[in-house]
Parts: structure tokens; C-alpha cells; sequence
């Protein structure tokens, strides 16, 4: 089955990822993959939450922080700017404490909290994270394509959602019980509502929120990812133990895309034997990925003669992706 194929006869599956290490092809995969989906009448946004701002790079334009930017007819692109949502972050945290206790200025103890609690890294991951879902639970496109950062932190961004998940349950249990006590001891003292009520409203929103993106990102019916690979020892080794460490967290792979294989055009001229070698030591890997991935691999993406930036190139990728097959 080809990527085409599997866009073509799984039309549900409308959120797509590419995975795999850094540099392999993810990006240029995900923009591919956008075009051609675009082209075809889908209305499709590509998203990332790289601060390395790629997306920027292959389309030749500033899309950072700004939004979806249309980039053609029914092609939309964006890149989250995590600094500029951690800020917003710790704006929401200070006024909501405002508002629940009443103050008229956040106490500077609690505000150094605020800041010293925004440096840590799960704070910038829950940002993203919020990021990520807002964008996904919107609903406005017919595809969205997540444009993944390197596998490890892909990695940690999925196990969190099961991590966080199983916490917020228990958090949201503890709270509950603990309300039951709460509200008879409020009536006696007649007081209506509670802080409590709101911080319980609070995490059972954030957990339903994180429960819809989750189901999402780990529904065969409606999620596809790709790992990305490269016909080198190393790599095939790695996206192995990866693969079997996403089916733990239940992610649905829908297949291998096997980038930068050396054009079989070359084999007829008359190679120097630096690059005979170097086809030869492709044919041996490619061997290699048949024979563990084989009927998982949706395509074999040529090594173009320079790199995939604009649009004219992608399009070229994409013809050669999607319609030479
Ligand atoms: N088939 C190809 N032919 C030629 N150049 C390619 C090909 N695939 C990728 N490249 C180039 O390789 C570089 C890395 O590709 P890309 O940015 O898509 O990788 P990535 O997996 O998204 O990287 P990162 O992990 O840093 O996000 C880019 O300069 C891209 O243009
Ligand atoms: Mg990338």
C-alpha cells in the first residue's frame, strides 16, 4: 500500500504524523504530504511547535507565532510560538488567583512561585502541550499534520498524556471525595460555593481536554503516523526500538516512508567508485528495511539533487510522491 493509498482508502484518518530522529525528513514529509492533500481539495493545516521554526524554513516565509498563515488554496501552515504560551500561561495561573481569592495584585511570593515554576521543563511541555490541543480540537480542517519534533521528545510528549492522565484521575477522585466532606461542612457554616469547586472544575476541564487529544493522537481510526527512515545501519536499529516502544503507548503506526534513496538513474552512467560504493552500501540497508518493515513501507522517497525548500520544489517531491508512486 502506498501513502497515497492509505490517504485515499482511510479518508478518517485526518490527523498524520511523521516521526523518526532529527534531520531524517520529517518536515519535508509532513510539507509534501500538505501540498498534495491541499492540492487535492483537502483543506489542510500543518502545525509544529518547533522553536526552530521549520516550517518557516521550507516555505521561504515568517510564519512564527503568528498563527495559521495560509500558504496556498486550501493549505494552511503554523508554528506555535512555546515562549509566547508560557507567558500567557503564567498571566492565566495570575488571574485566576486573583479571582479566586479576590486579591487586587498577586501576593510577590506567589508570583516568584509563578516565574521559578514557569522555568521548569514540564511547565514549557504543558504549554505546548495546551498549544497542541487547541489546535486539534477545533475542528475547522480536514487534515491536520503535525510536524514532529525529533523522536525522544515526541516520545516523552506522548508517554505524558498517559502520565498526566492516570494523575489528573487521581486528583480528580481525591477531589471529589474530599467535596463531599467539604460541601456539609460549608452548609453548616452557610457558605454557597467553594475554591475547591473551581480548582475541581479547573482539572476535570484540563483532564477532559487532555482525555480528547489523547484518544486522538492513539485512534487507529483517525490518527496516521509515519516513521521516517533513511536506508543507514544506525537509523533502522533506532526506529525499531522506537516503534516498539510507541505500540506500548498504543500508538497506531500506519507505516515506514524510507527517504534519501540514492535515484536508480545513476546505476547506468559510469560511477566513480566513492558513489558505486555508496549505492551499493543503499542496496544492502534497503535489503535490510525490506525484509523488517516490508509491506509497511508506503514509499521510497528519492535524495533530490539539492535541498526541499518553496514551493516549486515540493510540489516536485510531491508529483514524485504521490503520482510517479
Ligand atoms: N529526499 C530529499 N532530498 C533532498 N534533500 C532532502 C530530502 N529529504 C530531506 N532533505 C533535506 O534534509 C534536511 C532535513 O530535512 P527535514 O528538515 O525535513 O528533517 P526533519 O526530520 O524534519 O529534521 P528535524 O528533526 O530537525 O526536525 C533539509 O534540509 C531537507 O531539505
Ligand atoms: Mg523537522
Amino acid at each position: 500500500m502506498s501513502l497515497r493509498t492509505v490517504f485515499e482508502s482511510q479518508p478518517d484518518r485526518r490527523y498524520i504524523m511523521f516521526g523518526g530522529k532529527g534531520g531524517l525528513g520529517k518536515t519535508t514529509l509532513s510539507a509534501t504530504s500538505a501540498f498534495w492533500l491541499a492540492s487535492q481539495g483537502k483543506r489542510v493545516l500543518l502545525f509544529s511547535v518547533d522553536p526552530q521554526a521549520r516550517l518557516s524554513d521550507i516555505f521561504q516565509r515568517d510564519i512564527f507565532g503568528k498563527g495559521p498563515v495560509p500558504i496556498m488554496e486550501n493549505l494552511w501552515a503554523q508554528e506555535v510560538d512555546a515562549d509566547r504560551r508560557i507567558k500567557e500561561y503564567q498571566d492565566e495561573i495570575r488571574k485566576k488567583i486573583l479571582d479566586m481569592y479576590g486579591f487586587d495584585r498577586v501576593p510577590q511570593e506567589i508570583d516568584d512561585y509563578i516565574s521559578a515554576a514557569s522555568a521548569e521543563p514540564a511547565m514549557e511541555e504543558s504549554a505546548i502541550f495546551d498549544a497542541v490541543v487547541d489546535i486539534i480540537v477545533q475542528g475547522d480542517y480536514d487534515y491536520y499534520i503535525y510536524d514532529l519534533v525529533p523522536l525522544g521528545h515526541a516520545l516523552y510528549y506522548l508517554s505524558m498524556a498517559k502520565v498526566y492522565d492516570e494523575w489528573i484521575n487521581k486528583i480528580t477522585k481525591l477531589r471529589e471525595d474530599m467535596r463531599q466532606y467539604d460541601q456539609v461542612a460549608a452548609t453548616m457554616r452557610r457558605e454557597e460555593s467553594l475554591p475547591e469547586d473551581q480548582i475541581l472544575g479547573e482539572l476535570t476541564y484540563i483532564k477532559e481536554r487532555i482525555n480528547a487529544s489523547s484518544r486522538i493522537l492513539t485512534d487507529a481510526a483517525r490518527t496516521a503516523f509515519f516513521f521516517v527512515v533513511v536506508p543507514e545501519e544506525m537509523i533502522i536499529l533506532d526506529t525499531k526500538k522506537a516503534a516498539a516502544l510507541f505500540a506500548r503507548f498504543d500508538v497506531p503506526i500506519s507505516g515506514y516512508i524510507v527517504n534519501r534513496v540514492l535515484p536508480p538513474e545513476l546505476q547506468q552512467a559510469d560511477l566513480p567508485p566513492y558513489l558505486r560504493n555508496r549505492i551499493a552500501m543503499q542496496e544492502k540497508y534497503l535489503g535490510e528495511i525490506r525484509g523488517e518493515f516490508g509491506d509497511q513501507v508506503r514509499a521510497y522517497v528519492p535524495e533530490m539533487e539539492r535541498d526541499i525548500t518553496g514551493l516549486p520544489m515540493i510540489e516536485r517531491l510531491a508529483h514524485r510522491l504521490f503520482v510517479d508512486g
